[in-house]
């Protein structure tokens, strides 16, 4: 990428947008000089837009921050911050160990500048976390898969037996044993095929994400318990998604009807819609991804499967299947989307996020 005819400041090495790490020069007054590729993607905004303007238009800087910087320049000594909260005003917020040093020729021959590097640490974090808990997924649909074949061959024989059995007796005491085997082998098969998982690719068609949202709000509400809420909180903006409308109904569906299990009475479930700009997720960058969340101010996941609640079979409840989320995090990977979870006691959010440029604009841009 050759973009080095937006930065003001000719003096720029060659190298600057090979640096994984963000790097921004501002004079004294704040005002940005350059940036390279990296500083970029983390304020979600291009270099041609902001360079000449100041920095604070883009990036919240508390008080406490510029009179360090200040005291930085004259003093002329380098700061370090360690896991800054970094709050862009066009992407998402992100921790970062800051270090800002004041500049003496080599960039740049102009007195008073103020180199900044910006080293995102949760980004990282939470996407070797997400590659981990991705292989992890992986093995484990794999083994289930074949688990599940090994039970679903020999359970139609066994049916089909049970059927024939059925046609020979007379007794109709005798019959009643026939029928448990017949009706626990459908039982099981039906369990076996929501294992298995959606076996079908999205057909994906222009989908506005609030009116599933409300859509899904709506079946829950009618049969919601007494007691209990569902609100809706979406920001207007977000375009429309290609999507296969179904699987995101019942991958909020499964969300939500969590929530309802987990909360008692005065509970409250909000929905939310929000916007992330260039953001990765499973190690591809996107430039715009919706970000839905189901919030509850219930009890939150219970401390001993909080790690494992992807997984098939994991439940907390006497009643549960344990296939809620690991269908609903199938339904969404298959959009390249991913859903994450964070929860504590009072409040509990799956957040699923999707990415909104079309497969076909990604390959365009890389
Ligand atoms: N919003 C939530 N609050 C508390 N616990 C939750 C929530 N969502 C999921 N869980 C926990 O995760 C477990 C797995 O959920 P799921 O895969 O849908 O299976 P199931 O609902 O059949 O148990 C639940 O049993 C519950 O213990
Ligand atoms: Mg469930």
């Amino acid at each position: 990428m050759n973009t080095s005819s937006a930065n003001l400041d000719p003096t720029t090495p060659p190298w600057w947008d090979d640096l994984s790490t963000a790097v921004l020069v501002t004079d004294a007054d704040l005002c940005l000089l350059s940036m390279n590729s990296a500083a970029e993607v983390l304020l979600g905004l291009s270099r041609e837009r902001i360079i000449g303007h100041p920095l604070g238009q883009w990036l919240k800087l508390d008080r406490n921050l510029s009179s360090r910087l200040r005291s930085a320049l004259t003093l002329d000594q380098p700061i370090t911050l360690r896991a800054r909260q970094m709050e862009p005003l066009r992407a998402d917020r992100f921790l970062a160990d800051v270090i800002i040093t004041p500049l003496h020729g080599g960039i740049s021959e102009r007195p008073g500048q103020l180199l900044f590097e910006l080293n995102a640490i949760d980004r990282h974090e939470r996407i070797s976390r997400e590659e981990q808990l991705q292989k992890q997924q992986a093995i484990t649909r794999a083994v289930t898969r074949g688990l599940a074949h090994e039970i679903k061959n020999p359970l139609g024989g066994l049916r089909g037996a049970a059927q024939l059995l059925a046609s020979e007796l007379d007794d109709s005491g005798l019959k009643e044993y026939t029928q448990i085997i017949i009706r626990e082998a459908d039982r099981l098969r039906s369990l076996v095929d929501r294992m298995l998982g959606p076996n079908n690719l999205p057909r994906r068609e222009a989908v506005n994400l609030h009116e599933v949202l409300e859509h899904v709000r709506g079946l829950v509400s009618v049969q919601l318990p007494l007691g209990l809420k569902i609100r809706g909180h979406y920001d207007p903006s977000i375009p429309d998604v290609q999507a296969d409308r179904d699987m995101l109904v019942q991958a909020i569906l499964n969300l939500v009807q969590n929530a309802v299990h987990a909360l008692e009475d005065g509970g409250e479930i909000t929905l939310r819609s929000s916007i992330l700009r260039q953001y990765t997720i499973s190690g591809k960058r996107h430039r715009l991804v919706a970000k839905l969340s189901v919030c509850d101010n219930g009890p939150g996941i219970p401390e001993d499967i909080r790690e494992r609640i992807f997984f098939p079979m994991v439940t907390g409840r006497a009643a549960g299947t344990g296939l809620g989320l690991p269908i609903a995090q199938s339904l969404i990977q298959l959009h390249d989307g991913l859903i994450e979870c964070r929860s504590r006691p009072g409040a509990t959010s799956f957040d699923i996020l999707l990415p909104i440029d079309s497969p076909k604009a990604q390959e365009g841009t890389g």
